[in-house]
């Protein structure tokens, strides 16, 4: 991978050892490379139109890791979130280049069924979407459309175990035909986090999942990404720094549509390598 220069010297400094590598120097500094990858990303690139919004991004994705992104607004988190997913797709305008793989397999690939593709990625956005449906119809439906189960007994089991697993189900056991949207914005996130786990997906991508939520409400699905963590990947956007420094295992700093830095994230919030990282964790870039 002749793009990439070694970094190792580096990666064994802390900050007081060595210069801060300069503002101007854009090519992603740090870990951003894992033996054990689920998702692999290389040399990803996407336009809006004429515009481009994220620049020649390689990272992997580790096995059962929390990888936060942080980064100022519009810097292209959540550009780069949806492309792992393919949900730029449905903007015409967004053209991605570059390859993104799934345990080794293209996700561009034009094979790809793209419904199937976004159940095994499955996505939790900031503002919480139930259907309007009744709580049991909001979990059940992916598991009916993509055929996984066509026994009523199953699908009850698949009901229950994924509000169970998003932490929900002692909360609404009693009333699963009334309205997902009937309940409280914390519960009504983890409903969608519950719905996305009901078809089985491999990675859960959260786009600022807890940005409309109160700090109880926070605090819980915090909680509950620590505990998906050992059964799925996860992606999360962030712009709460001790949020990201609560959940995950490695950050990455975007900047400008650059990926400016990678690393494991009690290292990266305490010892950044680039100065635009240091600024941005200090307060002096917003
Ligand atoms: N649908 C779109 N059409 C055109 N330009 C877009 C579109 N979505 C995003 N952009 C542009 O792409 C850039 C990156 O936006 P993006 O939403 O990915 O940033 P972000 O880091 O998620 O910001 P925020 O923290 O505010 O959510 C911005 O310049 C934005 O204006
Ligand atoms: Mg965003």
């Amino acid at each position: 991978m002749g793009l990439y220069r070694p970094f190792a010297e580096l990666q064994n400094m802390t900050t007081s050892e060595s210069q801060l590598i300069s503002r101007d120097d854009r090519q992603t500094v740090g870990e951003q490379f894992v033996e054990d990858a689920r998702m692999t990303c290389r040399d990803v690139n996407v336009f809006y139109g004429e515009k481009q919004a994220v620049q020649n991004v390689s990272i992997d994705i580790g096995r059962h890791e929390v990888l936060a992104m942080i980064g100022p607004s519009g810097c292209g988190k959540s550009t780069f979130l949806r492309c792992l997913n393919r949900m730029n797709d449905t903007i015409d305008i967004c053209r991605v280049t570059g390859e993104i793989t799934l345990d080794g397999n293209n996700i561009y690939d034009k094979n790809i069924d793209i419904v199937s593709l976004r159940a095994l990625i499955g996505m939790v956005f900031q503002k919480p979407n139930p259907f309007p449906k009744s709580i049991y119809d909001n979990i059940a439906y992916g598991p009916t459309i993509h055929g996984l189960t066509d026994s009523n007994s199953e699908l009850d089991a698949i009901v229950e175990s994924s509000l169970v697993k998003a932490g929900l189900w002692d909360e609404v056991k009693d009333r699963l035909d009334q309205p997902g949207t009937g309940l409280s914005g914390g519960q009504q996130q983890r409903l969608c986090i519950a719905r996305a786990i009901a078809v089985e997906p491999e990675v859960i991508l959260m786009d600022e999942p807890c940005s409309a939520l109160d700090p109880i409400a926070t605090a819980k699905v915090e909680e509950l990404i620590a505990e998906l963590r050992r059964q799925y990947t996860i992606v999360i956007v962030t712009h709460n720094m001790q949020q990201a420094a609560r959940v995950s295992q490695r950050t990455a700093y975007f900047h400008l549509g650059d990926l400016i830095e990678v690393g494991y994230t009690d290292k990266l919030f305490t010892t950044p390598r680039h100065q635009l990282t240091e600024d941005y964790i200090t307060g002096r870039f917003g």
